[in-house]
């Protein structure tokens, strides 16, 4: 492997190679409900923290256990048979652009919660991820992984694309989206969950808040989920618990590199959208 990745297509869309083919869209036998919670991100944008969160925040439990893990649902990953048993509500994850989820979720009128992160952020993770990951070893450098990013050929394709996909539906009120942003979470947690929990009509105390607040910090998180995954990585580390800090791209991208973000953001519109304006 070098600057290159090997992905599943399937119609143009690229997937990890260890996805659950028989789960995605075509496949009729996943059933949404109406209390379905589904959480939406592009991979490293926080979904393992923001889906935590919905996890307690719903079950009015304050602390992650070992047996939370079981309850980690994704639509690419998890059996659908496993989904179609999991007692309500579920807390489910995609990384799936919209056109590509199963559309009874929104005939159920589903819940649906999209995290973004600066997609500087995003790409520097992405980047650490592919290069511990067994199943991908990217051994390139990050100049050749960001043009992988800017193209759209990783796995779950462009960052840009699936945001903008989301964001659509945002704008169209075709659907009630709860947009919460990587960074207002780290900045004001209280304040970002209150609004979230609004949004999930769950009725969760301050006093509770500020539990999942401590129970879901990147820290205990790590240790709660210290075995996670830990046998596709490659250096032994977590391949999901990395830094867990907002600006680490600054670490990693030149002012030219920037501005190629910059330009891709301006060609795709997204700049003039506010919920993801990133001031860092
Ligand atoms: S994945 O593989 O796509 O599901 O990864 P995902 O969970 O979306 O994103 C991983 C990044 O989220 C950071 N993270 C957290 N940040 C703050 N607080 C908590 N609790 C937390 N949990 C996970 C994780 O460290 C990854 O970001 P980086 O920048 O790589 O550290």
């Amino acid at each position: 492997m070098g600057e290159s990745i090997t992905v599943q297509e399937d119609a143009g869309y690229y997937f990890a190679t260890n996805i659950l083919v028989e789960n995605l869209i075509k496949n009729p036998t996943f059933q949404a409900r109406s209390d379905d919670i589904l959480i939406v991100t592009y991979p490293k944008s926080g979904t393992h923290w923001i889906q935590a969160i919905v996890n307690l925040m719903v079950q009015n439990v304050e602390n992650l256990t070992d047996r939370y893990k079981n309850y980690l649902y994704h639509l690419e990953y998890t059996p659908h048979q496993v989904l179609n048993d999991a007692p309500s509500p579920r807390v489910i994850c995609t990384h799936l652009p919209f056109e590509r989820i199963p559309l009874n979720f929104l005939r159920e009128k589903s819940k649906i919660v999209l995290c973004v992160r600066n997609p500087r952020d995003v790409a520097v993770s992405y980047f650490q991820f592919c290069a511990n990951l067994k199943a991908i070893d990217y051994r390139g450098s990050f100049d050749g992984f960001l043009n992988l990013f800017l193209n759209g050929s990783l796995p779950y394709n462009s960052w840009f694309d699936h945001v903008s996909s989301w964001l659509k539906v945002v704008r169209s009120v075709r659907h009630d989206i709860h947009v919460v942003r990587y960074e207002d979470l780290k900045q004001d947690f209280l304040s970002t969950v209150s609004d979230l929990a609004r949004y999930l009509q769950v009725d969760t105390s301050p006093e509770l808040l500020e539990k999942i607040q401590d129970g879901t910090s990147f820290e205990n998180m790590k240790i709660c989920f210290s075995d996670y995954l830990l046998d596709m990585s490659i250096n032994g580390k977590s391949v999901i618990f990395r830094k867990g800090t907002v600006g680490d791209w600054r670490n990693y991208f030149s002012p030219a590199q920037v501005a190629m973000l910059e330009d891709e953001m301006e060609e795709w519109g997204l700049h003039k959208h506010k919920s993801i304006r990133f001031s860092v």
